[in-house]
């Protein structure tokens, strides 16, 4: 039977979910708040609708007469989307809403570490009271990470002796209004993402990728949603072992088997550090950039592992081409703190070469491509080695026009892996 499947969001990580379905049989429909013309180009529909109304969602998940949805971002997962969905008949691979809380809710997601004895849980504590907090900041002895419990979209935390002082953390926790925060031990090394397929009890991982938040070259600036990522030829990345990788799937897998009957994407966001794999934290859903490095060199047939997960079958085993990927994001001028809207985008399809071009948080009207608040597109290059694969998406950054954009260059270069694999030496010293 054909499938008819259901795309929900419209960002550079569900356009790159749209490419990897677009060969497979199935017909493929898509929603979401902002017209991403990439997307657009490859469904048979697109309706613009807010994802977090679960029954907009439903009711053109029923007109499409959709078999199958898949869930892009967390905020449609935080408001309850794959129930409504199931509600209505209609299988989506996402979590349901209480086991989204793994990345909506951090204090839950750490005291579920906790209770189930998960390995790479940093010390912690939670907090309702900002004064509560701004004490346990000044009794701490060492450096201190302020996560408000909340969604922030990957822009609320701030480290202490990295981004922030203790007195520049107490002021943060002070005029903004979080009602729940975590305090947890700063965690010093390297970051890394794992993503795992999951549903029936089963998971799949994914090769090792690293994000780069900050917004500007050499790792400085505010955090962003990902300003670009890469991943290596083999599944781990140049500063990490195999056994590191390994460690990373071992945490997965406690959590899916803590988490009962968990379906849809789990994401590990890890830090190497000099005693080992820590976690970060999880998400309930591709990470955006991540999802542009995973899914081009997914050659198993996505839509088989979705069909699977909906069948109650077992998930067909993962296969990968051995390709080093490299993905750069353009975003608008003054992104995240400041963005600016609105501007017309000048981007040629064709000019991208090797690269393949994902647009993001655009939105197509009648007479062009405008940017919006958030991240505008990213391109990906794929190559024997990551060098090589950093060197096509950056010739295809400079033709898809960077007029009034920002990009990070540095991502994936020869230095800046490098300096990664020196800190990590550096620490395990
Ligand atoms: P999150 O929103 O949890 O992904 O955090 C955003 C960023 O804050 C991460 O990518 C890290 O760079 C940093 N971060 C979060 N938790 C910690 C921690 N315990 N120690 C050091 N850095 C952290
Ligand atoms: N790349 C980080 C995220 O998707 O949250």
């Amino acid at each position: 039977m054909s499938e008819t499947v259901l795309l929900v969001g419209g960002g550079g990580r569900e356009h790159a979910i749209a490419r990897s379905l677009a060969d497979s049989d199935a017909t493929l429909y898509a929603c979401a708040g902002n017209r991403n013309p990439g997307i657009v180009d490859l469904t048979d529909g697109f309706e613009t609708l807010e994802i977090t109304n679960t029954t907009a969602v439903v009711s053109y998940a029923e007109d499409v007469d959709a078999t199958l949805a898949v869930v892009g971002p967390e905020a449609p997962l935080a408001a309850g989307i794959v129930d409504a969905l199931e509600d209505a008949g209609i299988y989506a691979f996402g979590p349901f809403e209480s086991d989204a809380r793994i990345e909506t809710d951090k204090a839950f997601q750490r005291r579920f570490m906790q209770n189930h004895d998960i390995p790479g849980c940093p010390d912690f504590e939670t907090f309702e009271d900002v004064e509560d907090a701004c004490a346990y900041i000044d009794e701490y002895d060492g450096d201190l990470a302020v996560k408000p419990a909340g969604l922030t979209g990957g822009k609320g935390v701030k480290v202490i002796g990295d981004q922030v002082t203790t007195e520049g953390a107490k002021e943060y926790l002070r005029d903004s209004d979080y009602d729940r925060v975590v305090l947890e031990e700063r965690l010093v090394g390297e970051e890394f993402t794992v993503q795992a397929l999951v549903a029936n009890g089963q998971l799949r991982v994914t090769p090792a990728i690293q994000d780069h938040k900050r917004a500007y070259e050499g790792d400085e600036g505010p955090n962003t949603g990902g300003m670009g990522s890469y991943s290596d030829a083999s599944l781990e990345l140049p500063f990490m072992t195999e056994d590191d990788y390994h460690e990373a799937v071992d945490v997965l897998k406690a959590t899916v088997d803590a988490l009962d009957d968990y379906r849809g994407v789990l994401y590990g966001q890890f830090m190497l550090t000099a005693d080992g794999v820590t976690v970060i934290e999880f998400n309930a859903r591709f990470g955006d950039p991540e999802a542009m490095n995973t899914l081009p060199v997914l050659t198993t047939d996505f839509l088989d592992v979705l069909v699977a997960a909906r069948d109650g079958d077992d998930l067909p085993k993962l296969t990968f081409e051995s390709r080093a990927t490299v993905c750069k994001y353009g975003v608008p001028a003054g992104y995240p703190t400041d963005p600016e809207s609105g501007a017309k985008l000048r981007i040629d399809e064709q000019s991208a070469g090797d690269a393949t071009l994902f647009y993001a948080s655009v939105d197509e009207r009648d007479d062009g491509i405008y940017t919006t608040t958030s991240r505008s597109f990213a391109v990906v290059g794929l190559g024997e080695t990551i060098s090589e694969a950093e060197k096509i998406a950056e010739e295809a950054l400079s033709v898809a026009g960077e007029e009034g954009l920002h990009m990070r260059h540095d991502i994936g270069t020869k230095s800046l892996i490098q300096r990664r694999i020196d800190h990590m030496k550096e620490l395990r010293n």
